[in-house]
C-alpha cells in the first residue's frame, strides 16, 4: 500500500515515445485558422505605419490584427509581480523593446500566415534606446521587495573591519533564456460565450484567471487546458503572447485560431533571466568563522512590469554570520521583460555567494568543505526562526565521501593529465520550500475507483505519476484504482508547476481531500481548498538542500573547459518517486552546467537587439557536454507539509554553476567571476 517512495516510470511515457501524446500545437480542431506573429525590429520607438493592404490579398489571408483594431485589454491584468505591461499586446503604437509583437496575421494555413507575416510592411519612428546594463547605471533603484526584502542584521561594516580575511569581489551573469523544448503554442475558440483554449503553460488555473481579467470576462467564461507540456522553466508561468493573440483572433474571425511561436520568437518575445552584477563582501576570522556577508546584486528589468531576481535568498539562510546585509538594485532598460527562470534569483545568487565562499577558503587556507561545516547556523541567521529540517551537513558529508573529496590537494593548478589541467570544486545550496493554496475534488466511483481532480500541470517532470502515487496512499488504494484528472482550469483553483511548489501544493490538497473522504467512509464526492490549513503552518525556515561536487578539465591551449563528473547529494524532503526525482535533479544539474559554460544571450550594443536568438547561436549543454552525473538523496522529511515533501523542481540547477567555477579555479589557478566560462575568458 505504499506507492510513495517507489520508483515508477512515467505513466504517460509510452504515449510520449509513440507520438500519441498531444502537445498544444498537435490537437486537431475543425475549421482551424493560423496566426503568425510579427515582432518589432526596433528597440525603442513608435509604429509609423503597418501597410495591411500589402498582404490582404495574399493567398489564404483572413486579416491582420494590430493596435488599430485589437480589442482593448484591461491594464490591471497581471501576475505574481503585479500589473504586467508585457500582457498589453497591440494596445498602442509604442515599442518598448525589440521583439514586441506589433501584429498578428491570420490565414487559412500556417504557411500562408507566415508568408504574409514575413512581408508585412511595418515602418517605425525610432527613438534612442538604452540596453546597456551596468550595476551603477543612473536609473538603478531599489528592487521590489516581494520574496527578497533587504536585510540588515548586526553591523556589517564593523564586522568586516574586525575580520582577519575579507573577500570583496563582483560576480556577473548574463541574460539567459528558458529554452523549453516545446515552443509556446495556443489554440483558442469561442464556444458560445465561453473562451476555450489549449495552451502550453505551467498552470491552467492561474493563466485562466489572468486571461479572464485581461479580456474583462468572468472566470467561469474561460477554460484552459494543458494536457502535455514540453518544459517551461518559468517561461510558461505567465499568460503568454501566443494565448493573448490567439484569443483576439478567435474573437475577431469567429473560428478557432492557433498561434505557435517560432523558436526565434520564443527568444525575442516570451521571457528571460535578467543579467546580474553582484558585489559581495565576506569577512571571517582566521579559523573560518564568518563575521559578515554583505551582498548587493543589481539586475536589469523592463519598465513594463516589476520583477525581482531575488539573488540574496541563500545569503540570508545558508551560513551563520554575525552580520548580514543585502540590497537589491533594479535597473530599468529597453529590454524584454525578465521573468522567473530555473531557480530564479537563487541560481545567479548562488554563483556569487558560493564562488566567494571558495575564494574565502582559498585565502584562509581552509578546506572549502570544512569552511561550510564551520558555519552551520543553529537557527535562521536573519529570521531567527528554527529550521523545519536542515540536512545540508549530511549532503556535504555524504557527497564528499562518494566523490572522494578527502584526498583533494587544495592548492590550484597541480593536477595534470597530459596537456590538460584537472580540478575539483564544490558548492552548497538551499532552495526555499513551501506550498500555495490549491483545491482538489475526489469522487468515490461505484466501481471502486477514485476520480482525483486537481488543476495541476505536468511539464514533463512526471507530476501525473507522482500525484497518482500520493493519491493512492492517501486513499489507501492501489494506483490502479486512481483516475487522475489534471491540466484543466475547470478543475478549480490550483497553484502552478512553479517555484518548486507544485508537488507540495497539490499533495497537500489531495491529502486533505482524501482525509475528508475517509470521514464519510470513502463514499460520495468531496472538494477542499487548502487556503486555511496553509495559514496554520508555523513560522519556520523551510528549505531543500544540496551539495554539488564537480570535476573539470581545462585545456590551456584552447581554453576549453569540460565537466568530467558531477555529483549532487540532495535533501528535498520525502522523495515521492526516486526514479523521476533523480531525473529531475539531474536535469537541473545539466541546466547548471549549461549556465556555467554555455548560456549567454548577446545583444548588439548599437541596435540593442538580441543577436543569438536561436539554438545555433545560443548554446545549451547537449549530450556531448554532459558527463557522468550522479545524483542521490539523503533521508529527509518536511515536518510541516503532508507527505513530507519539500520540492525538487529547481534545486538541482542552483548550486551547480558555482561548483564548476570553483573546479575551474582549482584546475587553472584563475577565478572566473563572469558566466559563462567561455574559452576566451579562460585563455585570458
Ligand atoms: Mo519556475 S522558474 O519556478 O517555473
Amino acid at each position: 500500500m505504499n506507492a510513495v517512495g517507489v520508483a515508477q516510470p512515467r505513466i504517460e511515457g509510452p504515449a510520449k515515445v509513440t507520438g500519441a501524446a498531444r502537445y498544444a500545437a498537435d490537437v486537431p480542431i475543425e475549421g482551424l485558422a493560423f496566426g503568425a506573429v510579427v515582432l518589432a525590429t526596433v528597440t525603442r520607438g513608435r509604429i509609423r505605419d503597418i501597410d495591411v493592404d500589402a498582404v490582404r490579398n495574399m493567398p489564404g489571408v483572413l486579416g491582420v490584427i494590430d493596435h488599430r483594431n485589437a480589442p482593448r485589454l484591461n491594464p490591471k491584468a497581471g501576475g505574481f509581480f503585479g500589473p504586467d505591461g508585457q500582457l498589453q499586446l497591440l494596445q498602442d503604437e509604442m515599442i518598448p523593446f525589440a521583439g514586441r509583437p506589433v501584429a498578428l496575421v491570420v490565414a487559412e494555413t500556417l504557411e500562408q500566415a507566415q508568408a504574409a507575416a514575413h512581408v508585412l510592411p511595418v515602418t517605425y519612428d525610432e527613438e534612442p534606446h538604452d540596453t546597456n546594463f551596468t550595476a551603477d547605471h543612473p536609473a538603478g533603484r531599489p528592487a521590489m521587495t516581494i520574496f527578497d526584502e533587504p536585510v540588515d542584521v548586526g553591523d556589517v561594516e564593523a564586522e568586516l573591519a574586525a575580520s582577519s580575511v575579507v573577500v570583496e569581489e563582483r560576480y556577473r551573469t548574463p541574460e539567459e533564456y528558458h529554452s523549453a523544448m516545446e515552443p509556446h503554442s495556443a489554440t483558442v475558440w469561442w464556444d458560445g460565450e465561453r473562451l476555450e483554449a489549449i495552451d502550453s503553460n505551467q498552470g491552467p488555473f492561474v493563466i485562466a484567471a489572468t486571461l479572464a481579467t485581461l479580456f474583462s470576462l468572468s472566470l467561469e467564461k474561460v477554460r484552459i487546458r494543458t494536457e502535455h507540456v514540453g518544459g517551461g522553466f518559468g517561461s510558461k508561468g505567465l499568460c503568454g503572447p501566443q494565448l493573448i493573440l490567439a484569443a483576439m483572433a478567435a474573437h475577431r474571425f469567429g473560428r478557432p485560431v492557433r498561434v505557435t511561436l517560432t523558436r526565434t520568437q520564443v527568444f525575442l518575445t516570451t521571457a528571460m533571466r535578467p543579467a546580474t552584477d553582484q558585489l559581495i563582501r565576506i569577512g571571517a576570522d582566521a579559523d573560518g568563522r564568518l563575521r559578515a556577508i554583505w551582498h548587493e546584486p543589481a539586475f536589469e528589468i523592463s519598465p513594463l512590469v516589476e520583477y525581482i531576481e531575488g539573488c540574496t535568498e541563500l545569503t540570508k539562510t545558508l551560513y551563520a554570520a554575525r552580520a548580514i546585509r543585502t540590497r537589491l538594485t533594479a535597473v530599468p532598460l529597453d529590454i524584454l521583460p525578465p521573468y522567473s527562470m530555473r531557480g530564479p534569483g537563487a541560481a545567479p545568487g548562488s554563483f556569487a555567494l558560493e564562488s566567494a565562499m571558495d575564494e574565502l577558503a582559498e585565502r584562509l587556507g581552509i578546506d572549502p568543505l570544512e569552511l561550510r561545516l564551520r558555519n552551520e547556523p543553529a537557527a535562521g541567521p536573519v529570521s531567527g526562526l528554527p529550521f523545519s529540517s536542515r540536512n545540508l551537513v549530511e549532503c556535504l558529508r555524504e557527497g564528499a565521501h562518494r566523490f572522494g573529496w578527502g584526498t583533494r590537494d587544495h592548492r590550484p593548478r597541480l593536477r595534470r593529465e597530459g596537456s590538460l589541467l584537472v580540478g575539483t570544486g564544490l558548492a552548497a545550496t538551499s532552495f526555499s520550500a513551501g506550498a500555495f493554496p490549491s483545491s482538489a475534488t475526489i469522487t468515490a466511483e461505484a466501481d471502486g475507483t477514485f476520480t482525483v481532480a486537481i488543476g495541476a500541470t505536468d511539464l514533463g517532470t512526471g507530476a501525473r505519476t507522482a500525484l497518482t502515487a500520493i493519491a493512492a496512499d492517501a486513499l489507501e488504494a492501489g494506483t490502479e484504482r486512481i483516475r487522475l484528472r489534471i491540466s484543466d482550469s475547470d478543475l478549480g483553483p490550483a497553484w502552478s508547476a512553479g517555484g518548486s511548489r507544485g508537488t507540495t501544493s497539490w499533495a497537500w490538497a489531495i491529502t486533505e481531500a482524501a482525509e475528508k473522504l475517509r470521514g464519510q467512509e470513502w463514499r460520495g464526492t468531496v472538494t477542499i481548498d487548502t487556503t486555511q490549513s496553509l495559514g496554520g503552518l508555523p513560522g519556520r525556515e523551510r528549505h531543500a538542500y544540496s551539495a554539488v561536487f564537480a570535476e573539470v578539465t581545462a585545456d590551456p591551449a584552447t581554453g576549453e573547459v569540460r565537466v568530467r563528473r558531477l555529483l549532487g547529494m540532495f535533501a528535498v524532503g520525502r522523495v515521492v518517486n526516486p526514479l523521476l526525482a533523480r531525473s529531475q535533479v539531474i536535469g537541473g544539474m545539466i541546466g547548471g552546467l549549461s549556465m556555467a559554460l554555455h548560456e549567454e544571450g548577446v545583444r548588439d550594443p548599437v541596435s540593442g537587439r538580441h543577436v543569438n536568438a536561436d539554438f545555433a547561436g545560443y548554446h545549451i549543454a547537449a549530450h556531448a557536454d554532459v558527463p557522468d552525473i550522479e545524483a542521490d538523496f539523503v533521508p529527509d522529511h518536511e515536518p510541516g507539509i503532508p507527505v513530507g515533501v519539500k520540492g525538487a523542481g529547481e534545486i538541482g540547477n542552483v548550486g551547480t554553476a558555482a561548483a564548476i567555477a570553483n573546479a575551474v579555479w582549482h584546475a587553472t589557478g584563475v577565478r572566473q567571476r563572469s558566466l559563462p566560462i567561455r574559452l576566451d575568458r579562460v585563455l585570458e
